[in-house]
């Protein structure tokens, strides 16, 4: 095998941005879709180009076309969908978060080791020269000893998007929705990348909306030796993302960590006593690392860059954050 023929697990909105990038890779080629709907799927693999179309994920999963898949599912799908990959011999990239419960995430990583089908979470930021760079950057001392990362992925979901008849999945409480789970495991992960492993507690704070999801949620999470993190995310406001590490020997701002990072992105370093340094960071199209990434997994036998432990780790916070913010109370994870 030289190629990994790649088939899209849905119709989903997200794939558009997979699309390019598995047509960008040298070692992919996009081969298949599946919707529950075949005539979904057909119209889809029509304007897409795609050569294969399926009305069941089944039946692509089956079908012995496709190598790899991509899902893009509602959250609650993601552990379902995942396993039945990887045991029709299947390898799987999936869309974060992975799952919804540890239960879950157990199970998927048993999957994995049980088929010997590579699995990855698909947070593609993680694959950005940008956040490789800030990685080496705060791991080899530029900052000093860090102390606090904050961060936060706000958006706004329009009023046609609540209607019941055009429901947007993350609104939707039994398909694993809610702004913690959709945007706010962006500023967790990338704290959690920072201080090397998951918080030893957490505070959180939400707002349910009318959808019954949380809509606006705050979270902090304290680590080794006082290190804090403060993530917030939002469905209820303007769109606006940013990171800042701070250090004993200054602070790392980036103005688009997570998402459009191909344009008009800005990393800067202000030493705590100096002016503020912009810090060029090589181009590289946001979703074409975490492509490429399963391609080295399954053809080369290379690691993943981020690790199922990192992926449990990311579930297990966000889950602590959700119980602390429903008891009112800290929760201890460590
Ligand atoms: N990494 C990123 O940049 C990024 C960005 C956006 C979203 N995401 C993630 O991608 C996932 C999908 O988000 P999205 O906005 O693309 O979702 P979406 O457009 O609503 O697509 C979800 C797809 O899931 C399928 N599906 C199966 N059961 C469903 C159900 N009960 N209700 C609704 N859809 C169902 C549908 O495809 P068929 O009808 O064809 O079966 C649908 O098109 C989420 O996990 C989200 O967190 C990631």
């Amino acid at each position: 095998m030289t190629k990994i023929r790649w088939g899209l697990l849905s119709t989903a909105n997200i794939n558009r941005a997979l699309i390019p990038a598995i047509r960008a890779s040298t070692r992919g080629e996009l081969v298949a879709v599946a919707s529950r709907d075949i005539a979904k799927a057909e119209a889809y693999a029509q304007k897409w180009e795609i050569p294969q179309a399926f009305g069941g994920y089944e039946d692509m999963l089956q079908s012995g076309a496709v190598d790899a898949v991509y899902i893009g599912l509602p959250n609650h799908l993601h552990a379902k969908w995942s396993i039945e990959a990887m045991q029709a011999g299947v390898h799987v990239l999936c869309e974060k978060p992975c799952a919804t419960s540890l239960e879950e995430v157990d199970a998927m990583i048993a999957a994995r080791r049980e088929t010997g089908m590579v699995l990855a979470e698909a947070f593609m930021y993680r694959h950005h020269p940008q956040t490789k760079l800030t990685g080496e950057l705060a791991h080899a001392g530029r900052l000093g000893e860090i102390t606090l990362v904050r961060g936060a992925f706000d958006f706004y979901l329009p009023e046609t998007q609540r209607q019941p008849d055009n429901i947007n999945v993350r609104l939707v409480p039994e398909y694993g929705g809610g702004c913690l789970w959709d945007v706010g495991v962006y500023p967790l992960s990338f704290a959690q990348f920072i201080f090397g492993g998951p918080p030893k507690w957490v505070l959180g704070t939400q707002q349910i909306g009318v959808s019954g999801v949380d809509e606006i949620f705050a979270g902090q999470m304290g680590y080794a030796d006082g290190k804090i993190a403060q993530i917030a995310s939002s469905f209820a406001t303007p769109f606006h993302t940013f990171v800042e590490i701070i250090g004993t020997e200054g602070r790392l701002h980036l103005s688009k960590p997570f998402v459009g990072l191909d344009e008009g992105r800005v990393m800067t370093f202000t030493p705590k006593d100096g002016p503020a340094e912009v810090i060029s960071v090589p181009e590289k199209a946001l979703y074409l690392g975490e492509v490429e990434d399963m391609h080295a997994a399954i053809l080369d036998g290379a690691p993943n860059y981020l690790t199922l432990e990192e992926t449990r780790n990311h579930v297990k916070t966000a889950l602590a954050l959700y119980e602390s913010a429903k008891t009112k109370s800290l929760i201890q994870l460590l």
